[in-house]
């Protein structure tokens, strides 16, 4: 495995690979979930390019950027492990300079939802996936649909900028009993652990509710808020792929969304049916 710490390391690795790219962008912390991702593309790819970079612009003030996990050494071992070839991982002054141009996420779905609770969030995470992208020039790149609304952006950008780049959305993994895995789990105490599995379970509950022929999102979210209690909820939501608010469940254009905190730890979850 090759290791690029900068944008001209990054090239000539690359130059030095043929075929497609598969790309997997990252913020470390490296978990089952990541490694989804990456054998799905070693499996359609040639090259696989993974990134791990915590990309400053995404976190608000007095969000964790400071605290949030960093795992060089096991980061790096799983990437080998799992048949990674190129592994980028930028200084923050490779990334980014001063007084720079900078992606703006669209003015209603950047800043509804995680949008409206992180607002600003989504123009950070366009702006250095943009960059990313660029970089790489990868075949495909390969997100997870837990972070649903980041990977509806990611597709419209790509749409928007006639980018040449496939976007594969890959499902969410899950312990056993249920939680969504996510970097920020490693912050949850044994209690909050127990609570945290209220989101997937409210879902879950949703998922039954739709097979059992509901139809009306008003019920099917006041059926999850009664769930989540007592969590500090941010938001339940269904939306179609879009994210537009939709009265009725449609089947196939259908995703349904949860944002909580649990202790101090911010957790969101999703379903799409
Ligand atoms: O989902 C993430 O880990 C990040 O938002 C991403 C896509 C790597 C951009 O920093």
């Amino acid at each position: 495995m090759i290791i690029a710490r900068t944008a001209v390391e990054l090239r000539a690795a690359l130059d030095s690979k043929a075929g497609s790219v598969g790309f997997v962008p990252t913020m470390g912390a490296l978990h089952v979930g990541h490694r989804t991702l990456i054998e799905k593309a070693r499996v359609e790819n040639d090259v696989v390019v993974v990134s791990i970079f915590v990309n400053p612009t995404q976190f608000l003030a007095g969000e964790d950027l400071s605290k949030y996990p960093r795992r060089e050494e096991a980061d790096f071992k799983i990437c080998e492990l799992s048949g990674v070839n190129v592994l980028f991982y930028p200084e923050i002054d490779s990334m980014y300079g001063t007084d720079e141009i900078s992606i703006k996420a669209p003015d209603v779905r950047g800043y509804i939802l995680e949008g409206a609770s992180r607002p600003g969030h989504f123009d950070g995470v366009l702006t250095v996936v943009m960059k990313l992208l660029n970089l790489v020039r990868a075949s495909r790149a390969y997100f997870g649909k837990k972070d649903a609304q980041q990977l509806s952006l990611i597709t419209q950008m790509v749409k928007n900028f006639f980018m040449d780049v496939e976007i594969i959305a890959v499902d969410t993994v899950r312990e056993s009993d249920g939680l969504a895995l996510s970097s920020r789990n490693v912050y949850l105490t044994q209690e909050d652990r127990v609570e945290a599995l209220k989101l997937s379970a409210s879902l879950k509950r949703a998922t039954h509710l739709v097979m059992q022929g509901v139809r009306e999102t008003n019920v099917i979210c006041r059926v999850m808020m009664d769930i989540l209690q007592p969590l500090k909820v941010e938001y339940v939501a269904i939306v179609n792929r879009r994210f537009e608010a939709i009265p009725e469940v449609i089947i196939g254009d259908t995703i349904v969304l949860v944002a909580a905190r649990v202790g101090s730890t911010r957790l969101i979850d999703n379903v799409w049916m």
